[in-house]
């Protein structure tokens, strides 16, 4: 196997592995420590079936099954533990998938529950060339590079993450819209996290409907703005320019991620797996 480290501040590509075989325990060992140093992984001319998927995802944990989505479907009957993310509707009119074509603004996975996920696995089995790149940002990095003034306005802030809302931001089937953002449904947690090798990062979630608690909604507001607007320089940003077959794995809760629009008459169909958090997010 051979370690590419991308040259910003995330991710890596892995050549010289074939992912849909079984893999031992020094393949396993290799992949996790690349991972969690950079965060991001890439893996390129794969050729998996649901059950390899599953299979190499599982070596990471356990796997989550994806949350509600907007049309209350199960996509993938066989495999209630992968999710579809796809624009694409079958003969009927039925969406194959979650997200349509827009643009999915930054944001991490499932925040919104107590444990979040781990992290996520995305394989691309139909994309349209140079639309739709997913970009993922370090939030270790950007915490790292908060500064002072930044860092005492969050110390020990809580903030609500938004549970009505998907990452195209469409309703959730159950929920209903508020106005008042101290009303937010969905979990509560520290604003800056700790990982268990103590590595600490910035865990924001999302923005919309997002709200830091104890302060009043303007200052939230504003706070949140400014933070959002640091995590978001190109400097703490890798993407990832889809081709047909690659297979990319990031760690949830170190990193955001967004996808770009692209064309709604082109196909794009990718198999998601989640690796479940098993425990709370820690200050
Ligand atoms: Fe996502």
């Amino acid at each position: 196997m051979k370690l590419t480290i991308f040259s910003g501040a995330i991710g890596a590509n892995v050549d010289g592995i074939d992912l849909s075989q079984p893999l031992d325990a020094k393949a396993i060992d290799f992949i996790k420590s690349s991972w969690s140093e950079h965060l991001v992984l890439r893996f390129r001319n794969q050729r998996l079936n649901d059950d390899e998927l599953a299979r190499f995802s599982k070596y990471f944990g356990e796997l989550d099954p994806p949350g509600p989505n907007p049309y209350g479907i199960n996509f993938l009957p066989d495999h209630p533990e992968i999710n579809v993310i796809s624009n694409v509707k079958d003969e009927g009119g039925t969406p194959i998938g979650n997200l349509g074509d827009g643009e999915a603004v930054w944001h991490a996975d499932m925040t919104y529950i107590d444990n979040p996920p781990e992290a996520g696995v995305l394989y691309a089995i139909e994309v349209p060339a140079g639309q739709g790149d997913t970009h993922f940002a370090n939030m270790i990095a950007a915490y790292s590079e908060l500064d002072s003034e930044l860092l005492s306005r969050i110390e020990g802030k809580t903030l609500i993450h938004d549970a009505a809302h998907n990452s195209a931001g469409m309703l959730r089937k159950g929920y209903q819209e508020i106005s008042d953002v101290t009303l937010t449904p969905g979990a509560r947690h520290p604003i800056v996290v700790t990982d268990a090798l103590g590595r600490r990062a910035l865990f924001l979630g999302r923005r919309p409907y997002a709200y830091i608690m104890g302060l009043d909604v303007d200052e939230s507001d504003a706070l949140l703005d400014a933070l959002w607007k640091h995590v978001s320089q190109s400097k703490f940003n890798w993407k990832n320019e889809w081709q047909k077959g690659d297979v990319v794995m990031w760690q949830n809760r170190m990193v955001l991620h967004r996808r770009d629009a692209f064309d709604p008459a082109a196909r794009r169909i990718m198999h998601r797996t989640q690796i479940k958090g098993l425990s709370p997010i820690v200050a």
